[in-house]
């Protein structure tokens, strides 16, 4: 087996690396199309995303793919000893798995990382797998799916009518893809309020953005394809109160995305969440219809967020783990016994 990235796999290597993840993803999500050739190209095309570096390589066995491991090393120096690894395969096929995963040290000690999470459903084989290399269940996070065109319209009216009452000195802007300079600041502010969300066991140290790397993302998303719904909500001062952000993809619109939520601390317990949750769903439904299903992540633990999406319709599919330990713990684990067989 040898491990290669995957921008330099010709096509019938690309074709088979595309099917594992494929396979993983429509286990995971039966509704939604999985991903395309052009989209997984473009990732692979595209390396940095949400302040981090991604590298994407194939197990091959011949031309055959034997599993796809994604590996991101966060930029953020705050979060610089990290480094997340998800293998498509590797509960399948434990081998594969293991020289994916070996890959994916090698690229984090070069990094400088000190620990390691490894990411994925949280199913028997993923368990086995993860818990075989020295890591443990750090994370839980409930993967959900909306169906847009269910939601009860008098339930979002009422959120909204509630918000803007409750927090009469707020109002909600919107765009799309591009952050109008005049809100920057308070952008960068509304999403600085996402360090707030529960990381459960995870070693996350909280995170800085500024202007610079709003609009790198931009340009990120842009050329993955994805058009970014933005609504964030300001007081009058035009300082921040909340955001809530929609990817939606064009390929495949029902594998669209709610990205983050959050209401700034100061704001918090007004209404302002069900509110801004409210208002992306009406205008997604006016500008993009055929965004007719959204799946969202939230921790466990989150029961803020969670209110608010069981309450909007949000139906559980699965549930994600992540796994953490740190890079030594986590080799001398591989190079002892490998990962134990699930069979
Ligand atoms: C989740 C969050 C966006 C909610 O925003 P909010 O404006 O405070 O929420 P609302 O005032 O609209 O409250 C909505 C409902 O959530 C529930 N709720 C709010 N806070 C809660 C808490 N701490 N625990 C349990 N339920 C809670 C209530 O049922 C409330 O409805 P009610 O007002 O009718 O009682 C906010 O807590 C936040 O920004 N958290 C940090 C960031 C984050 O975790 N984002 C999500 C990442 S996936």
């Amino acid at each position: 087996m040898h491990v290669v990235p995957l921008t330099q796999l010709d096509d019938i290597r690309f074709a088979s690396a595309l099917a594992v993840q494929q396979r993983d993803e429509a286990a995971v999500d039966p509704v939604t199309p999985p991903i395309t050739a052009p989209e997984l190209r473009r990732y692979a095309a595209h390396d940095r995303t949400e302040g981090n570096r991604h590298e994407r390589f194939a197990v091959l066995d011949g031309d055959t793919a034997r599993g796809l491991v994604h590996v991101e090393l966060e930029l953020d120096e705050a979060n610089a000893h990290r480094a997340n690894i998800e293998i498509f395969g590797a509960a399948r096929d434990v081998a594969a798995g293991a020289a994916g995963l070996r890959t994916g040290l090698d690229l984090a000690d070069e990094t400088g990382r000190t620990l390691i999470t490894g990411w994925g459903p949280r199913t028997d084989g993923e368990h086995a797998f993860w818990t075989g290399v020295g890591a443990t269940l750090a994370y839980r996070e409930r993967v959900s799916a909306l169906r847009l065109d269910r939601v009860d319209p008098e339930l979002m009216e009422a959120w909204a009518a509630d918000g803007a009452r409750r927090a009469s000195d707020i109002e909600i802007v919107r765009w799309i893809d591009r952050c109008p300079d005049a809100h920057i600041d308070a952008f960068v502010e509304a999403q600085m309020a996402m360090n707030d969300m529960p990381h459960e066991g995870l070693d996350i140290n909280a995170w800085d953005i500024d202007a610079d790397d709003v609009r790198e993302e931009e340009a990120t998303m842009a050329a993955l394809g994805l058009r970014v719904m933005t609504m964030l909500a300001v007081d009058l001062d035009g300082r921040s109160a909340a955001h809530t952000r929609v990817h939606v993809n064009p390929t495949r619109p029902a594998a669209s995305y709610q990205w983050d939520t959050a209401v700034v601390d100061r704001h918090r317990g007004r209404g302002i969440g069900k509110w801004i949750k409210a208002a992306m769903w009406r205008w997604l439904r006016e500008a993009e219809p055929a965004a007719t299903r959204l799946t969202t992540g939230n921790a466990q633990s989150n029961d803020a967020m969670l209110a608010i999406n069981v309450a909007m319709g949000y139906e559980p599919l699965i549930e994600y783990g992540a796994w953490q330990a740190r890079i030594d713990e986590m080799r001398a684990a591989l190079s002892r016994r490998g990962p134990r067989s699930t069979d």
